[in-house]
């Protein structure tokens, strides 16, 4: 049965876009009309100006307002000055242009329908091996997407298996370009995950880069690709990454792999986003010399300035795998000569599931601090959407992906802004309501850092599933990731001393970093060894505070239950949120007494308060 989609932050958007409007153009025609009707507010005038890209300006005169941009702009124009109204604000002033050109949104969907470390139900898009969507949603999803100036949609898993490696085959072409004109109306060009191997499905014997067969295998398969779907913004890769196919297989550089392939689509105008989420999968955790974080760069920073221009590195913002806290990514840092995307994850695989609240604009800002914006031409961002009735499971989860637009058309906006906007949209709240939710959002992220794995500890999760506590879960695993916890002390030395992974950075971050007294204490263990005994700059010793941490972690989170009672939220989403908040409750004292009892147990020293760790 078909449904009537949810409306998330445009609420007043209540009727659903029409397949016949066909261009950004139309759909803002069609949008301010019916936008003004349920807002009860005069229809501006529209003014195309090709110049003007994803630009806009928003005039107003005594005569009226004119929302002027670009094929994309006017319709950015045209949210903007809708959004602006229904908050009762002040429309932005000037000429608006995106600071990044390229905004994207990458969707580990399968073909299968499945999601990788989707948390918001099936796939949008695909079913048994297809493509198949129900129109009047993916024209709402377009619609969000538009509102908040996402305009690249990478539809499939980076991880290609199954029929996803039909998409670009001459029998998936149709669909994909049925599928790429659905949102063509909404400025979203689309985007896919292509398979390093694919030629060797079709009776060549390698996928080495530079056997001419494959070169020009490629190429052939570009021209029929970019012919199907003129628009198509690039081919997405991950390569010799988690057990996936790539040059090193042919003892080839990641620049030789990704130019081959680069070069097969430049001609038509796509981009190669080429992802450096390349690491020893299969490490011996008895290896303390290999370190896990320092594989990107190891990897990239002999081939800054090979890449071809139409290659985009595709960097995770840390140097592990979207941890709570990791500091910034040191190949973002050092490579100079190369085009980058800075990549983010919505989808809460590392921090909460779209269970657990957590908002991640300040997250996103403190990034910022230590990664100037301009240091990346592009970004990314995993999504978080699904089949759910509200898109994102969780429903307060539609802040993370409304605040990565608006991070990615202004990365230095401020995220309590954007919180208490997306906030007013969705929910119109009495004000000390509004107040309540903003501040609940805003401080999500640290109130799930203490009750998980606080001071950068990373990796005390559960293998495989990602959701909650296994304090030594991945100790003898092979993936990198250990925190080497003994009885005297926890965490590794990344320091010149130790595995030298500060020395990846520029001077001023390693200065930082490099001694535990410089090190501010959210990153204390990422990069250092301590013993439960080493007094932090407030004086509690590091035990203690791990354990204070865990314990006020709980707490904060049952004063958010109860202020998440307090909400008059509408239905379904009061229901939705408060049956996430129970189990983000139970959750919460899980990982606090696991992880309490973990170290009580290995360190054998009390907690100086005397609250309750179990034996
Ligand atoms: C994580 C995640 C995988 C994903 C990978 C990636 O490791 O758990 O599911 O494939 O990141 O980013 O490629």
């Amino acid at each position: 049965m078909k449904q009537t989609p949810r409306r998330t932050w445009l609420p007043w958007l209540d009727v659903d876009v029409p397949g016949y409007c066909t261009s950004p153009a139309e759909t803002a025609a069609f949008e301010l009309e019916a936008g003004c009707a349920s807002l009860g507010i005069r229809v501006p005038r529209l003014s195309l100006d090709a110049s003007m890209g994803d630009g806009y300006e928003i005039i107003q005169t005594n005569e009226g307002t004119t929302i002027a941009g670009g094929e994309t702009g006017i319709l950015y124009g045209t949210y903007a000055w809708m959004e602006a109204q229904a908050v009762g604000e002040p429309a932005p002033a000037g000429i608006q242009r995106p600071f990044y050109p390229l905004r994207m949104l990458d969707c580990w969907d399968n073909a299968d329908g499945s999601v990788e470390r989707g948390y918001a139900g099936r796939s949008l898009w695909f079913e048994g091996g297809r493509l198949t969507w129900d129109g009047a949603r993916v024209r709402q999803l377009g619609r969000m997407l538009a509102s908040v100036g996402i305009n690249a949609l990478c539809i499939n898993n980076v991880n290609v298996h199954g029929a996803a490696d039909n998409l670009i085959e001459d029998e998936g072409l149709p669909s994909l370009s049925r599928f790429a004109r659905a949102l063509q109306p909404f400025g979203v060009r689309l985007m896919v995950s292509v398979n390093f191997a694919q030629p060797m499905r079709h009776g060549i014997d390698t996928a080495d880069p530079l056997d001419p067969r494959v070169r020009d295998w490629w190429r052939l398969r570009a021209e029929a690709v970019w012919r199907a779907v003129p628009d198509l913004a690039g081919f997405l890769v991950k390569a010799d990454s988690e057990h996936r196919p790539g040059p090193f297989t042919y003892g080839r550089s990641h620049a030789e792999g990704a130019n081959m392939l680069a070069r097969a689509i430049a001609p038509h105008g796509g981009a190669l986003v080429w992802r450096a989420f390349v690491y020893n999968c299969g490490q011996d955790w008895r290896d303390a010399r290999t370190d896990r974080p320092m594989a990107a760069y190891d990897t990239y920073a002999p081939l800054d300035g090979q890449f071809d221009d139409n290659v985009i590195l595709q960097v995770k913002y840390g140097p592990f795998d979207f941890q709570v806290r990791e500091p910034v990514s040191p190949a973002l840092l050092g490579l100079r000569r190369t085009r980058l995307a800075l990549e983010l994850q919505l989808a809460q695989e590392y921090t909460g599931q779209q269970i657990d609240l957590y908002a991640m604009n300040p997250m996103w800002r403190e990034l910022a601090e230590d990664l100037p914006p301009e240091r990346v031409c592009a970004v990314a961002a995993v999504s978080n959407l699904g089949r759910d009735d509200n898109y994102t499971g969780h429903p307060f989860a539609a802040v993370n992906l409304y605040g990565y637009g608006k991070y990615a058309w202004n990365p230095r906006i401020d995220p309590e802004t954007v919180i208490r906007r997306w906030a007013r949209l969705t929910y119109r709240l009495p004000k000390p309501q509004e107040d309540a939710l903003t501040d609940m959002l805003m401080g999500s992220r640290e109130v799930y850092e203490k009750y998980t794995a606080p001071l950068g500890l990373c990796w005390m999760v559960e293998p495989g599933t990602h959701y909650g506590p296994n304090p030594m879960g991945y100790e003898f695993s092979p993936w990198g990731t250990y925190h080497r916890a003994d009885r005297h002390a926890v965490g590794i030395d990344r320091t010149s001393s130790g595995t030298g992974f500060t020395l990846q950075f520029p001077p001023e971050l390693r200065d930082r970093w490099e001694s535990p007294e410089s090190c501010p204490d959210r990153l204390l263990l990422f990069f250092h060894r301590l013993p439960y005994d080493y007094r932090m700059r407030d004086g509690r010793t590091l035990i203690q505070r791990i354990y204070d941490d865990h314990f006020e972690g709980a707490e904060e989170v049952a004063a958010m239950a109860e202020q998440l009672a307090g909400l008059a939220l509408p239905e379904p989403d009061r229901t939705e949120a408060g049956e996430r908040m129970a189990l983000q409750l139970k959750n919460a004292r899980e990982w606090r007494d696991v992880v309490n009892t973990f170290f009580h147990r290995l360190s054998g020293i009390d907690d100086e308060q005397g609250r309750i760790i179990f034996p």
